[in-house]
């Protein structure tokens, strides 16, 4: 079959998020900031935190036993297993050998992929082009985040944002050639970088340097510049993914974009002229969770009733790198 044939699709989905909340009014207590200010800012109410101990592998492998379930296959049917993550629970091994084993995918390959908040939207270009290469394949896609671990709780203008969760879909060969993933765009600008930054656990400097100040072993961001970069690169993706594939945003059903700030989402939203029932929002519930934060909103726009076979949906993220990206997919 020639490969212009062959579409990957999602063949089933789950989520797992830790179940302690904290609200912005437990934040009050914390650090210097009022539930005002980040409802107004942000659109974030509460988010889910990993207690003492837990760790996020299991959130990952809780998330995919039910992504496989949803898809009707056994883990021994899985071909491989791609974690987008930017926090696993160690460095050495990755998550994604982690959920290997806990779901028992022993015909699995498995790596870790590092794309930050657009970590989901790569998973799901690379895992298309593993399906199109091997139509008999299943892939296990998971995006999950331990962010409270990096989390610097005495620096207000990142600890409000960020939270912890899990997302997995398995992707395999679309049964009905017209649905399932139709094109992608992942890009990157280095240039960036250090306008967000985690840099103590990478290899510039030793463990316990003393040179290295404790906040860097935090997630640190500039985030008025990264709003404005953001927005901007949000916007472009969407429109180069529409006018290439000769669609206008009138024929997207629903856009769920990444979940970092309501206010991003809004102005996306006014940019492509979207009404609000057409854009998916729960930064209100989870705040930003990186890379599960795509499948943790396409889960549940599902699961509220959202999506029906044949919709149009835009995929839309954006994070530190910078890394962006979009998928659009026929539901
Ligand atoms: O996941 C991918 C990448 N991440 C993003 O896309 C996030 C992008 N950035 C943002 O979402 C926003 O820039 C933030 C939510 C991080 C900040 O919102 P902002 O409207 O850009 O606020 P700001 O940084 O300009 O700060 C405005 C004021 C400052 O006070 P002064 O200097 O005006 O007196 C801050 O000190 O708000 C203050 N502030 C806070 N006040 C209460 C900053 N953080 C807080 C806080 N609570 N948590």
């Amino acid at each position: 079959m020639n490969s212009i044939e062959i579409r990957s699709t999602i063949l089933g989905m789950g989520i797992s998020v830790p179940s302690r909340i904290l609200t912005n009014f437990d934040l009050e207590k914390i650090i210097d900031t009022s539930d005002e200010w980040i409802t107004e800012r942000t659109g974030i109410k509460e988010r889910r935190i990993l207690e003492d101990g837990e760790n996020i592998s299991k959130h990952a492998i809780k998330a995919s036993f039910e992504a496989l379930k949803e898809a009707n296959i056994t883990p021994e049917e899985i071909n491989l297993i791609i974690c987008a993550t930017l926090t696993p629970d160690y460095l050495i091994p990755s998550l994604s050998v982690l959920i290997q084993d806990g779901i028992g995918a022993r015909n699995a390959g498995a790596f870790d992929l590092s794309a930050t908040c657009s970590g989901f939207i790569y998973g799901l270009a690379v895992a298309d082009q593993f399906i199109k290469n091997n139509p008999d394949w299943k892939i296990l896609l998971v995006g999950a985040e331990a962010l409270s671990r990096k989390t610097n709780w005495k620096d207000r203008s990142i600890c409000v944002l960020l939270g912890d969760g899990a997302g997995a879909v398995i992707i395999g060969k679309s049964s009905e050639p017209q649905r399932g993933i139709l094109d992608f765009v992942i890009g990157a600008d280095g240039s960036y970088w250090e306008l967000l930054t985690l840099k103590g656990g990478g290899s510039c400097f030793a463990p316990f340097d003393e040179r290295l100040p404790k906040e860097e072993y935090y997630i640190k961001m500039q985030g008025k510049e990264v709003f404005k970069i953001a927005t901007r690169m949000m916007e472009k993706i969407a429109l180069e993914l529409l006018k290439r594939n000769n669609l206008t945003s009138k024929d997207i059903k629903l856009l769920v974009p990444h979940q970092a700030n309501l206010r991003i989402i809004e102005y996306l939203r006014e940019r492509l002229g979207l009404p609000k029932e057409k854009v998916y929002i729960n930064i209100q519930k989870y705040g930003n969770t990186s890379a599960a934060s795509i499948p943790l909103a396409l889960y549940e726009a599902n699961k509220e009733g959202n999506l029906e076979k044949g919709d149009l949906v835009l995929l839309i993220a954006f994070g530190g790198g910078f890394t962006f990206g979009g998928t659009l997919l026929r539901w």
